[in-house]
Order: C-alpha cells, then sequence, then structure tokens
C-alpha cells in the first residue's frame, strides 16, 4: 500500500463552532505536522519534528495550509455555460440563459464534455465532494455519474424532474402519468446508487415545475428506496414565492409542498430557504433535513438575505453552496466570504458576526455530517478517505503582507489570534491559492496541471 506523510498546518474541526465565537472550540489545530496517509485513507498525524519512518513517502510542504477538501451541497453542472449573465431575476433568468444552455445537455457528447470539465473545476476549485443539479435528460446524470467514478469523487446527483412550465426539450413527458420520468430514475438508481461514492438523490427542480402528480411520484421513489437522496430549491425569491401559492392553494407553505409530498428527510439538501417562517423552520429541524446557504448566488439574482442564526435558533442544519451559475465562483473560499456579507448586512439583529470556525465547518465536516457522510469525509481523523486541499497562506502581496500582520511579523501591530490569521485567508483566498487536490489518496489536481489526463496514482 501506498504510503504518503505530508507536513503542513493541519486544520479540520471535531465538531460545530458555536455561533460567534473566535476560540478554539470544535476547531482541531495541528500546526507543523505530518499527515499520514496510507493508500486511500487518513492514518494519523504526527508533530512535524518526528517524521514517520522509511517505508513512508515524505512530501515536506511546510508553512502551507492542509486541509479537507471542500463540499459543495448544491451546484449545476450545465449552468457552467450561464456563470456571470447579466442582469435578471431567478424566473427571468432561468428562461433568458439557463433553460435553452441545458437543452444542449440532452447531446451525450454534450454532456459527457460538461460533466468532465465541470468534475475538473470543482477539483481546480478545492472541492472534492458535491450534491450537483444535472438537467431532465437521463445522460446528463449518467455521464456526471460515470466522470465522479472515473476521479473517486463523492457525488450525490439525479436526473431532473420538471414536467411543466418548462421549455420543449426540457421537459419529463406528462402522457404516461409520468412513467417515464419515472423508468429513468429507476434505471439510474439500478445503475448508480450506491456504486462506489455515488448516490442518487431525487431531484425535483422546484415546486413550479413539477405537477402534483410528479411530486407523489418523487415521494414514491424516496419510500420505495431507503438511502436515497433528495435535492430541491425551496423559497429563494418572492416572485417564485408567490407563484408556487397560486400553483398550490391548499399547501400551508411553499415548504409545505415538499413535506405534503413526502420529500423531506434527513438527506433532504434543500437551497435557499430565504423565505421560510418559523413554522417551516421547525419543520426542516423535525425532518433532519437542511437548508443549503448559497450567498453569492443570493446576492447576484438579488433574492434575498438568509438569516442563518435564525435557522441555527430553529436548529435545523445548514451547509454552504455556490450555486453557480445563479452563483459566481465555485471557490468555496469566496462563497464562505459572500456569506459573511450577507450576515453583516443583517447587521446587529442578528448578534455576532459569522466566524471563520462556522463557515469553514458548514463547508467541511459540517456538510459531511448534514449528509450522514462524516464517517468518510469532512475530516483529518484517522480512517477518513483522503480528500485533500492543501492551501498557500496567501497569494500576491497585499494578502502576503496582511498574513505578516496576522503573524505579527509587522513592527508596530501585535500577533493576531488563529481566527483572525484564517477569516483573513477566507476573505482574500480563492482558487489561486490552491496547490494540490487529493481525492481518496490520489493526487488529483495541481497548481499549474489540468485535465483529466492528469491522474497520477501515488
Ligand atoms: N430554481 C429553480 N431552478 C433553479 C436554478 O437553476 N438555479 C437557481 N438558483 N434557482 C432555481
Ligand atoms: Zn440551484
Amino acid at each position: 500500500m501506498h504510503r504518503l506523510a505530508i507536513r503542513a498546518d493541519l486544520l479540520d474541526f471535531t465538531g460545530a463552532p458555536a455561533w460567534g465565537s473566535t476560540d478554539l472550540s470544535g476547531v482541531r489545530w495541528r500546526p507543523d505536522h505530518w499527515l499520514l496517509i496510507e493508500g486511500e485513507r487518513i492514518a494519523g498525524a504526527l508533530p512535524g519534528a518526528q517524521p514517520p519512518g522509511e517505508d513512508w513517502r515524505l512530501d515536506d510542504q511546510r508553512g502551507r495550509l492542509l486541509m479537507p477538501g471542500f463540499i459543495d451541497t448544491h451546484v449545476h453542472c450545465p449552468q457552467l455555460d450561464v456563470i456571470a449573465s447579466h442582469g435578471t431575476g431567478l424566473l427571468d433568468w432561468l428562461e433568458t440563459y439557463t433553460f435553452p444552455a441545458e437543452r444542449r445537455f440532452a447531446d451525450p457528447t454534450v454532456a459527457a464534455e460538461g460533466a468532465a470539465r465541470f468534475l475538473d473545476a470543482l477539483l481546480a476549485h478545492g472541492t472534492t465532494a458535491a450534491v450537483v443539479f444535472p438537467t431532465v435528460h437521463a445522460v446528463s446524470a449518467d455521464t456526471l455519474f460515470a466522470a465522479a467514478a472515473q476521479r473517486g469523487m463523492r457525488l450525490i446527483t439525479g436526473k431532473v424532474l420538471m414536467d411543466r412550465h418548462a421549455p420543449d426539450g426540457l421537459r419529463d413527458a406528462p402522457h404516461d402519468q409520468g412513467a417515464e420520468a419515472e423508468r429513468a430514475c429507476e434505471a439510474l438508481i439500478q445503475r448508480w446508487h450506491g456504486q462506489g461514492r455515488n448516490a442518487y438523490a431525487v431531484t425535483v427542480r422546484f415546486a413550479v415545475t413539477s405537477t402534483p402528480q410528479q411530486l407523489a411520484m418523487a415521494g414514491a421513489l424516496l419510500a420505495r428506496h431507503a438511502g436515497l437522496y433528495m435535492q430541491t430549491h425551496v423559497a429563494e425569491n418572492r416572485d417564485e414565492v408567490r407563484w408556487v401559492a397560486e400553483l398550490f392553494p391548499q399547501a400551508r407553505s411553499y415548504l409545505d409542498v415538499y413535506d405534503q409530498a413526502g420529500l423531506l428527510n434527513e438527506r433532504a439538501v434543500l437551497a435557499h430557504g430565504i423565505w421560510l417562517d418559523a413554522q417551516d423552520r421547525a419543520r426542516l429541524r423535525d425532518r433532519g433535513a437542511q437548508i443549503a446557504f448559497c450567498p453569492s448566488s443570493n446576492l447576484f439574482l438579488g433574492s434575498g438575505l438568509f438569516e442563518w442564526p435564525a435557522a441555527i435558533a430553529a436548529g435545523h442544519k445548514v451547509s454552504l453552496a455556490t450555486d453557480v451559475g445563479g452563483g459566481t465562483s465555485l471557490s468555496m473560499l469566496r462563497t464562505a466570504a459572500e456569506a459573511y456579507k450577507v450576515v453583516a448586512l443583517q447587521g446587529s439583529q442578528v448578534g455576532s458576526p459569522l466566524s471563520a470556525w462556522t463557515a469553514l465547518h458548514a463547508a467541511t465536516l459540517g456538510a459531511a455530517q448534514g449528509l450522514g457522510l462524516s464517517h468518510e469525509m469532512g475530516h483529518l481523523g484517522a480512517g477518513a478517505l483522503a480528500d485533500l486541499v492543501l492551501w498557500d497562506w496567501a497569494v500576491g502581496p497585499v494578502a502576503t503582507h496582511r498574513d505578516a500582520v496576522a503573524l505579527g511579523q509587522v513592527a508596530g501591530l501585535p500577533a493576531q489570534d488563529l481566527h483572525a490569521r484564517v477569516f483573513a485567508w477566507m476573505l482574500l483566498g480563492d482558487e489561486r491559492n490552491l496547490r494540490q487536490t487529493y481525492v481518496a489518496g490520489r493526487l488529483s489536481h495541481e497548481r499549474g496541471r489540468h485535465g483529466p489526463q492528469f491522474a497520477t496514482l501515488l
């Protein structure tokens, strides 16, 4: 078995940091340590002065930061084609940019190339696992699963369900009571769910684009197959919320539409959740479902400000997600920085500002726990798969100077605590800080080396 030890500053989490806390509760900080990797898995760690024996390959990356790979809990593969499209809110943006781009993914070649480009881009941004929307076309889910299996990545996805309020070429057939879409889901579940690190998610785009019959079919799939995930969008935009109220007059709320269809459980990931009330939040908690907070998308599409502290007070799970192409970057660091600003905009009514610890925990261990996958990923503990990212603390003169201030290396300014240093890294850093990405112990991306041909077994 391959044995690799990487020397760096190790940062991960052992529990959820308290909201607003900048001390080290929940934080595992092991500066200048060797992380030991045996085959696919993390085997332990040793202080920098005590390297492991001769049968280990040593990679001395002293002065760099080694963390678990980020987990993006909501992102759209086909939307790399529309990222950074100008000037509209959600519903118009879908119609003008997104639906036309998604139609291309009916073509197996487009779908396969799109899947490869997308997963390699995730790795290049430090994301090693993701919950992903493909398109309505079964081939778009099939090619994503195949590409993830090739890379050894943890992927949760499923064919998008939409049978109304979408253009030709993007709708499931309505003529057979949805049997065709159901058969397509069943075939994908049989083929991919539980194969390696792939898992199937029943994927309802949002309540607007599914008939009540299709929502019932989605609920039946979840009831029939234990262990499936569910992903959708909820309460993102006020026009959307109004439309859902018109379409489902008998539902108490937007969230209630999904609950009545049996879609909410502990493996449900609902993007956004901006326009929820206290009863909805309590329902999320009771069902064990999580909200994927997508700050860059929420700002870019003008959707609104997610109230993270209210979610914490209600006790439901929150993870962090890019929502590209509504979001404007695949970088979870940039996304965390946007999350900080969204909380800041809500001012003193939310109490403390967002800490780097809460944001980074949500993007690693918190996400893994929320998905029921912390035995596998999200931390640097022994036994986990070695999904790792090696980062530079600073790139460029401004960030380098700021890091020196944090370290107390600038005359006249006192050294700062670890949280202050990590916070500055989180706010100033992005994919340019990334040196290497490992997936299950395999070096999968290295700065300056690109492409699917680059997959070197250690
Ligand atoms: N709601 C329904 N579809 C989408 C989508 O593709 N992106 C976002 N941000 N919201 C949605
Ligand atoms: Zn989305």
